[in-house]
């Protein structure tokens, strides 16, 4: 924990020695103002802003955070959920955060559309004194690394995520790990297919550069064919590879998709045009969604790499709880990606 933090969570805890002695557990500082208290009980109000409901990856993500919170619940305390779309446009969820914000919800937690946006946002919810909890989209500091200054210098926010640098050398490994190292005609190189999600997101840049990397760290002579923005939408994935396999034909030895949803698209592309997952071509995706993991374990595709959505949104909520109860939180929450071959 920087200073700062330390400093601000030792005036928190002043502040609560403060308060009466009576107050029941789990109604702390930030929600003790703010926490509605009907008999016995306690409602917190949560904002959830999620950059769009159209999102295999999120989808899961979010219901995770509605199921989770509801078992957090006890005969004393509850939590009012409200989760909303930001459909993809940071001027709709920059509204929908004014709205949290008049509705005076007692955290929020907030998976921007975009990371330019975040200091914006951060100095809206800190002005009105709400705990915020950022996900899946991390705002890299001016080093491009976890030194964000609205996260270090704010004691109340927090990123919760995964590394995607790790997702992207999962999935370099994998191939490297195939008994013909992803070469699969022989002319001493990997020729791949990039399909990269939204350029804007950590999560894509680094995908796209460690899967590389890991290639070449196992000493792997790489060429890249062709590197398309999918934006990690399935119909976009699908396009871009029936493109390129129309384009490059058995040039493409490795497809490698940011994620699932797009490696779906590609898989329909690959079978469209008659290839063979794991026979002429290879295919990479990264989340492990349900359906991927069967493709893996049919051999459809060549590998996925969990993102654990469970992980991430269950500490996400138990970091929303902590600032609701008023305790000192880090400024990075970190969830492991797991590799995904076929059993
Ligand atoms: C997931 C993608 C998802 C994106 C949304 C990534 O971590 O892998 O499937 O579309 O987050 O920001």
């Amino acid at each position: 924990m920087n200073f700062k933090k330390l400093l601000a969570s030792a005036l928190t805890v002043a502040m609560l020695a403060g308060c009466s002695s009576t107050t029941p557990a789990g109604s702390g500082s930030a929600a003790s103002e703010g926490g509605e208290a009907s008999g016995d009980a306690k409602t917190y109000n949560v904002g959830v802003a999620i950059y769009q409901f159209n999102d295999n990856f999120m989808t899961l993500y979010r219901n995770e955070i509605e199921a989770y919170f509801k078992t957090l619940e006890t005969d004393t305390v509850k939590y009012n959920v409200q989760i909303v779309d930001g459909k993809n446009d940071m001027a709709e969820q920059s509204n929908q955060i004014d709205s949290f914000i008049t509705q005076g919800m007692d955290v929020i937690i907030l998976n921007l559309v975009q990371t330019s946006s975040a200091d914006a946002a951060i100095e809206k919810v800190m002005g009105a004194g709400i705990p915020l909890v950022l996900i899946n989209r991390e705002p890299l500091g001016d080093n491009g690394d976890e030194s964000y200054a609205g996260i270090l210098d704010n004691a109340t926010v927090c990123y919760v995520g995964a590394d995607a640098r790790q997702s992207g050398t999962y999935q370099g490994e994998i191939v490297a790990e195939l008994p013909d190292k992803g070469d699969l005609n022989g002319d001493g190189k990997v020729s791949y297919l990039m399909i990269e999600g939204d350029p804007e997101n950590p999560d894509a840049q680094y995908r796209t550069q460690f899967s590389i990397k890991a290639l070449e760290d196992a000493g792997i002579t790489v060429e890249c064919i062709d590197d398309q923005i999918g934006n990690w939408d399935q119909t976009k994935g699908q396009e871009i590879c029936a493109n390129a396999l129309a384009q490059y034909g058995d040039k493409i030895e490795v497809v490698f998709c940011n994620n699932d949803a797009m490696a779906l698209g590609a898989f329909a592309a690959i079978d469209a045009a008659g290839r063979k997952v794991g026979e002429d071509i290879y295919l990479l995706g990264v989340d492990a969604l349900d359906e991927c993991v069967e493709m893996v374990n049919n051999g459809t595709m060549t590998g996925t790499v969990l993102n654990d959505a469970i992980g991430q949104s269950h500490t996400a909520v138990d970091v929303a709880v902590k600032l609701l109860n008023g305790e000192a939180i880090e400024n990075y929450y970190w969830v492991d990606y797991v590799k995904v071959t076929k059993e």
